[in-house]
């Protein structure tokens, strides 16, 4: 039985012995809550550039953002250019094919110069020499160069050097910055490289760094005041809807004048979204989407370039800590603040275990400072058993697992019918939902979710009865559901589309 020391309940304290034994038997109290319908509002607050592309219409150079990864073939080689074993040595020219260690993450540092960062996480740069090396870890002058695109043919590329010299590959186990020559973008010029781009990451980092400070404050705040509105709210709880799940950074708190490159005003749209909830009686759930370092890596994170850093150190989780305490603070005296998500999607392995129960530990004692009210919402991990955190979440008053239901991102989804699907829904998310409900553990939200598959020229009946199926079966979820998302250019992705479109119907 857990001891009400470790599940933080003040208030309870001062309750009944009969009260402190059926709180003992369940994470929430009675009654118990009624079911959460709800809708995401992604791409608002946190930035992801496929549910909204034109946001990113007016930078500059625009392909070329944080985080894009690109390739480099030398044109005399042939070969593509490698930081040989990942890095921490030399610089390379002799790769027939790439991968790995043939792709280089950009930091943007101007609209044409960047920081290249390699596979083992260090910096292209130059040594006295002008050799090109990959060794240092932080990127300063001699790790900056500027990417000059050919103007016929922006994938023909030069690498221009801090030392004002560009980048040759001279024989595939030399690469140097030592080449001064004009150029006719030949085939025999060794300066000449041939740049492929195989990844791109669109998110808040990505805008705001794109635009710089000050445009992006001006293009954000924009964004902030109109792709969201009261309107929204006012046809959310008109069309069936009981809440919404708000994403959020981590710099909203310290808004208005937050760590470079984000850009203030978030803050300002959030608590408009809670006067607008409060007036059509809608519920508010705050879900930290992007956690400082980035949990996951994904461009929704608010990452640079992909990787993942948070909760690598004790400062990093105690930083994360006093975001939730800041969010707690500010709005547990509204009446819709439903709930308070401690961190969207970590990713296993960089992720561990154990450092997200630290951390969870201690965000549910942030929030329970400041409200007994609020359930805290901890987020399974990706990658790993959506169970590892049954138990752990039982023990604390009013939490809930939010697990993400999705029948895409996995191979197991390429080549399945209709029927398949929605059987898939019906049966083994069915059975998950059902494993997830225990007598003694959390409550269970499918805090993500749509009606989006892989299925080509599926009929509109098609979509109608999937999404059917997977409201039946995330409607037995004991806390409720989130579809993803309010507003997308994708059509289905968007529940305003649906609902208006008649593909989905709460009422
Ligand atoms: C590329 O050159 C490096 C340095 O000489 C060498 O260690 C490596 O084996 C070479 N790789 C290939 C595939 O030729
Ligand atoms: C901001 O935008 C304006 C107009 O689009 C542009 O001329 C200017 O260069 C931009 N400023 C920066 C710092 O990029
Ligand atoms: C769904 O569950 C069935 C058992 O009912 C199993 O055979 C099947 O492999 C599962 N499907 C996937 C895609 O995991």
């Amino acid at each position: 039985m857990r001891s009400m020391a470790q599940t933080q309940v003040p208030i309870a304290l001062t309750f009944s012995v009969l009260f402190l034994i059926s709180i003992s038997h369940a994470a929430r109290s009675t009654p118990p809550p009624s079911k959460l319908k709800a809708v995401n509002l992604g791409g608002w607050l946190v930035t992801e550039g496929w549910i909204k592309p034109s946001l990113f219409d007016a930078i500059p150079n625009n392909d070329l953002l944080d985080g894009t990864q690109v390739q480099f073939k030398s044109v005399t080689q042939g070969m593509y250019l490698c930081a040989e074993s990942g890095g921490g040595t030399i610089m390379v020219a002799n790769r027939t094919s790439a991968s790995g260690w043939e792709t280089f993450k950009l930091w943007r540092i101007t609209s044409n110069e960047f920081n290249l960062r390699v596979f083992n996480g260090e910096f292209i740069g130059l040594e006295s020499s002008g050799d090109a090396v990959a060794v240092s870890n932080r990127p300063g002058d001699t790790e900056t160069f500027e990417i000059v695109r050919n103007s016929g043919d922006s994938s023909r590329v030069r690498i221009k050097a801090s030392n004002d010299l560009f980048l040759q590959a001279k024989t595939e186990i030399s690469v140097t910055a030592d080449y001064l020559e004009n150029t006719n973008w030949g085939d025999d010029d060794p300066s000449v490289f041939l740049m492929t781009i195989v990844g791109t990451m669109r998110g808040e980092f990505q805008i705001t760094n794109g635009y710089g400070t000050e445009n992006a404050t001006a293009v954000m705040q924009e964004h902030w005041g109109s792709f969201i509105v009261e309107d929204d709210f006012e046809f959310m709880a008109a069309s069936g809807l009981g809440g919404v799940r708000i994403p959020v950074g981590w710099w909203i708190a310290s808004d208005p004048t937050p760590p470079w490159p984000f850009v203030g005003g978030s803050l300002l749209a959030l608590d408009n979204a809670f006067i607008w909830a409060e007036k059509y009686n809608l519920k508010v759930i705050i879900d930290l989407h992007a956690a400082p370092g980035s949990q996951n890596g994904f461009e929704h994170s608010g990452s640079r370039d992909g990787s993942t850093e948070w909760g690598t150190t004790q400062a990093n989780i105690d930083q994360t800590v006093s975001v939730i305490e800041f969010l707690a603070a500010r709005y547990a005296p509204r009446k819709c603040l439903y709930a308070i998500e401690l961190i969207n999607e970590p990713r296993a392995p960089s992720v561990t275990l154990e450092s997200l129960k630290n951390y969870y530990k201690a965000g549910y004692n942030a929030v329970r400072r400041h409200t007994t009210d609020a359930y805290v919402i901890m987020s399974a991990r990706l990658s790993a058993d959506e169970t590892e955190l049954l138990q752990f979440a039982g023990g604390f008053y009013g939490a809930v697992i939010d697990v993400h239901y999705y029948n895409l991102y996995s191979d197991i989804f390429n080549s399945l019918s209709v029927q398949q699907n929605i059987d898939f829904v019906n049966n083994n998310r069915s059975r998950q939902v059902n494993t997830l409900t225990t007598s003694n553990g959390p409550l269970v939200l499918i805090g993500e979710w749509v009606a989006e598959w892989q299925v080509n020229g599926a009929s509109k009946e098609d979509y109608q009865r999937f999404a059917k199926a997977q409201l039946e079966v995330y409607g037995r979820a004991s806390f409720g559901w989130a579809y993803w998302t309010w507003k997308n250019v994708n059509q289905h992705w968007s529940l305003e589309w649906m609902i208006k479109n008649g593909y989905i119907s709460l009422i």
